[in-house]
């Protein structure tokens, strides 16, 4: 059988993990994927996308800057992508429509608690940031029925937006928000929404939200220690978590979406690990 093609748009897309991730997802599937990379132009998205399905492609991810464009390029959205307000997963249905989907939330929540074994049901969690990343997550993160969810960042006024948005969503969570300074308490789990990682910034927030037994995940992935992750380690905190699997487990939750199967992520978090 002939592969079938499949690739990620971005820009830039150099770094990107997803071509190596989705060409072991096919070697141990035996599907018959081929996926590659491609650089869209910062005015050229759309025509792009069309392109690549016009000439026969599968199934595309998307990725920075690209997501909420994706999201409004498509015909239908499904559910999961419709309250994101952005897409990482594009196909064409049987009618040759361009559906949008969004695995990130399922992504954090599948390495939450398959890989790592936290119990998000019943937790206080801690939210940092209120861009497409948070916003992207809260949805498959209220459904798994948190006690309370507290959206904190440095623009008060996003975080109280998003709560105003996603309050339907949380019938059993307390759903809050907040500057970084205000909780006080411990949390269960923290995650790390905002890209302040990304430039060496810390949130600035008080220490007493962690304790011995937090969770402490970063959306964020690096070889190192994340600026966010040490200082927690710092902090007292002792299980730390970087989004390697996160970015694996939404992959996969793609893979699922386009072919029907589910890959082994766990053969493939060991193998980045070892790059
Ligand atoms: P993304 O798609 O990665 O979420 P975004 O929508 O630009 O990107 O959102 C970035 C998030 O990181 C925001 O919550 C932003 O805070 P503001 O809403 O106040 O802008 C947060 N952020 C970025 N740089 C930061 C920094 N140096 N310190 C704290 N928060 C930061």
């Amino acid at each position: 059988m002939s592969n079938e093609l499949y690739a990620v748009v971005g820009h830039p897309i150099n770094h990107s993990k997803s071509p190596r991730i989705h060409s072991l997802f096919a070697k141990h599937t035996g599907e018959p994927v081929e996926y590659t990379a491609i650089q869209a132009p910062l005015d050229g998205f759309a025509a792009t996308v069309h392109q690549f399905f016009d000439s026969g492609g599968k199934g595309l991810n998307i990725t920075v800057p690209f997501k909420e464009q994706a999201w409004a390029l498509a015909d239908l959205r499904e559910t999961r992508a419709e309250k994101a307000g952005a897409a990482n997963t594009l196909y064409q249905n049987r009618e040759g429509q361009l559906v949008a989907d969004n695995t990130d939330g399922q992504g954090l929540v599948r390495d939450l608690t398959i890989n790592h074994g936290v119990q998000l049901k019943g937790a206080r969690i801690l939210i940092l940031g209120a861009g497409g990343a948070v916003r992207g997550v809260l949805g498959p993160l209220l459904e798994q029925q948190p006690a309370c969810l507290t959206i904190a960042n440095r623009t008060v006024a996003k975080a109280e937006a998003l709560a105003t948005l996603f309050a339907d969503e949380a019938d059993v969570t307390r759903l809050n928000a907040c500057g970084f300074e205000t909780p006080d308490q411990p949390f269960d789990i923290i995650i790390n929404g905002t890209s302040a990682s990304l430039l060496g910034d810390l949130p600035p927030l008080c220490t007493n939200v962690i304790a011995a037994g937090t969770v402490v995940y970063d959306m964020m992935y690096s070889l190192q220690t994340t600026t966010f992750n040490q200082w927690a380690l710092d902090n007292g905190a002792v299980r730390v978590f970087d989004g390697l699997g996160m970015l694996i487990e939404q992959a996969a939750e793609s893979f699922l979406v386009w072919r029907g199967v589910q890959p082994d992520t766990a053969r493939v978090i060991d193998a980045l690990r070892n790059d």
